[in-house]
């Protein structure tokens, strides 16, 4: 059951690209089809990788362990796109001139930290399989896979930079990835605070009238 639903859910992954890959084909494109193109994959790739952090919080809350099996499917279809995205610029818009390239990186901030967004990426997509988790360990393989916080902070603040007035849709995507590194905030100080909470006092004063503390 769960082999075919995941089936449908990576045809779905595809859509996008078939939709732009069909208007192409029907010269659908408009006057700027790299614009199209570039625009399209970059906000999939957005969308991809709120999704990826997504999945976590929302296993969490709904106590629907499944859906982790969807997370490294939706993480490399982030990783699609960006490659996608990147190889538009670099092929259709930059026709593989690499010192042109270099030049738009350290020159165009929005693009200095889109390229740092791909990059974080490159180790991520590479490591994904369950060899790579066995072979880094669980911690470290965690540590690695946290870039994925930074690469999707780059990709909302190159996106922030790009446009020229309206802010409208990189604020929405700002608010989501606020909320979903909200939550991580939230699940990594609870045992903190918690450890300061005034249990120790009231297990002293428990001890000093002879009352045994409560397990755990
Ligand atoms: C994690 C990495 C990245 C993400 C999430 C990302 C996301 C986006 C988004 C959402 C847009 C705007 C789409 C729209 O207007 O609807 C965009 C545009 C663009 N991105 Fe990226 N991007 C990333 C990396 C890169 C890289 C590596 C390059 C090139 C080196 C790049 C070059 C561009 C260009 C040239 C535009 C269009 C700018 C314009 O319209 O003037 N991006 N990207």
């Amino acid at each position: 059951m769960i082999r075919w639903f995941k089936l449908v859910v990576f045809m779905a992954c595809l859509a996008p690209l078939a939709r732009l890959g069909w208007k192409a084909y029907e010269q659908r494109l408009g006057a700027n089809p790299i614009e199209v193109i570039t625009h399209s994959t970059g906000d999939w790739t957005l969308i991809f990788l709120l999704v990826t952090l997504s999945i976590t919080p929302l296993r969490k809350l709904t106590g629907q362990l499944w859906l982790i099996r969807f997370r490294r499917m939706f993480g490399l279809f982030a990783f699609f796109y960006v490659v996608l995205h990147f190889l538009t610029y670099i092929w259709l818009d930059k026709f593989f001139d690499f010192h042109a390239m270099l030049a738009d990186i350290a020159r165009r901030r929005f693009i200095t930290v889109g390229f740092t967004g791909f990059v974080l990426l490159i180790p991520l997509a590479f490591t994904s399989t369950s060899g790579w988790i066995r072979r880094l360990g669980g911690r470290r393989w965690q540590a690695i896979h946290r870039l994925i916080y930074f690469s999707a902070t780059a990709g909302v603040i190159h996106y922030w930079w790009l446009v020229k007035a309206d802010i409208r849709k990189p604020r929405e995507y700002a608010v989501v990835l606020g909320a979903l590194l909200a939550y991580r905030i939230a699940v990594w100080a609870k045992p903190k605070l918690t450890a300061g909470a005034p249990f120790p006092p009231f297990r002293k004063e428990r001890e000093r009238v002879g009352q045994p503390a409560p397990e755990g």
